[in-house]
């Protein structure tokens, strides 16, 4: 199982829209994937088509309570649309093989309520262990925050995917998830790893676009050097352009490919599925030549 923790600690960057439509380009590709989304505002749930009323239990269950994970997950794509469909939406189809760990308004207070329990940074962690067996990739959607919640993801992934918008800021704040990002890996999780950034919103043809993905692969040429939690951090060559389609999918509880799959955000996303599969496969070609002949 390859594990990916969606992280920037800013909001509006993409994080969620990348979570949902990469979950959904992967599963497409036959790919068995669990989303779990660990950000109180529940945005990826509710773009998967996860009923908000439904009684099943989420990851505020999973995090203060008893519950397996194998309690948690609901099938994506289920509900019905809130808004009129329009010309080229469909009814909501279930997305197969995409399953969703969903998040609850009550994760809010969880900081608080984890405030005195030993090992909170972990609870993630050995839970999703019970199920590494059942899926070939598992995504957490993350809060725009560097909290407790964050942290778990944090500690239960191998790979950290950064969703950047570029922007003048976007480089801004960075050192301090790279911080956040090597202590969790010296202190909690040393499979930890800054794998890829993800360029989001991008505006082609724009000459700001240009020069902010310039800067973005400089500070990352100069961060390789300076620790190992993100010397093999890769700057993905799909760019997710700007494209309304995927701004209007969330409501339909669709992803993309059900919501308008010959959309531009359609085929970024399979275009980037596609690189991230091919990315995992090359890993997996240098792990097995690593690893000890038995
Ligand atoms: N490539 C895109 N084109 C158009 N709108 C987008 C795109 N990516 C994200 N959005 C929209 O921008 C807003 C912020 O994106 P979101 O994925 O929710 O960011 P985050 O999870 O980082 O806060 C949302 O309304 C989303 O629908
Ligand atoms: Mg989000």
């Amino acid at each position: 199982m390859r594990s990916i923790a969606i992280i920037n600690q800013k909001g509006g960057v993409g994080k969620t829209t990348t979570a949902v439509n990469l979950s959904a380009a992967l599963a497409r590709a036959g790919q068995r994937v669990g989303v779990i989304d660990i950000d109180p505002q529940a945005h990826a749930s509710l773009h998967l088509g996860i009923d908000p009323q439904s009684k099943a239990p989420t990851v505020y269950d999973l995090l203060t309570e008893e519950t397996p994970i194998s309690e948690v997950w609901q099938r994506a794509g289920g509900s019905q649309p809130r808004l009129l469909p329009t010309a080229d939406s469909r009814q909501p189809t279930a997305e197969e093989n995409l399953v969703v760990a969903a998040s609850h308004i009550d994760l809010a207070a969880a900081e608080v309520e984890l405030a005195g329990v030993v090992g909170r940074e972990v609870i993630l962690r050995d839970k999703l262990a019970e199920a590494a067996d059942q899926f070939d990739y598992v995504l957490i959607d993350c809060p725009p925050s560097l909290g407790i919640l964050t942290i778990n993801a944090l500690a239960a992934v191998d790979d950290v995917f950064l969703p950047l918008q570029p922007h003048f800021l976007a480089l801004h704040g960075l050192s301090k998830l790279l911080k956040t990002i090597g202590l969790v890996n010296e202190r909690l999780n040393d499979r930890l790893q800054l794998a890829g950034v993800v360029l989001c919103l991008y505006e082609s043809g724009t000459k700001l676009a240009v020069e902010v993905s310039s800067d973005v692969e400089q500070f990352f040429r100069e961060a390789r050097k300076g620790g190992r939690a993100w010397s093999a951090v890769r700057l993905f060559e799909t760019r997710i352009r700007r494209n309304i389609r995927l701004a209007e999918a969330p409501s339909f509880g669709q992803s993309i490919f059900q919501y308008a799959a010959n959309s531009p955000g359609a085929e970024d996303y399979r275009a980037l599925g596609g690189e991230v599969l091919a990315y995992y496969a090359g890993r997996a070609m240098l792990e097995s030549t690593a690893a000890p002949a038995a």
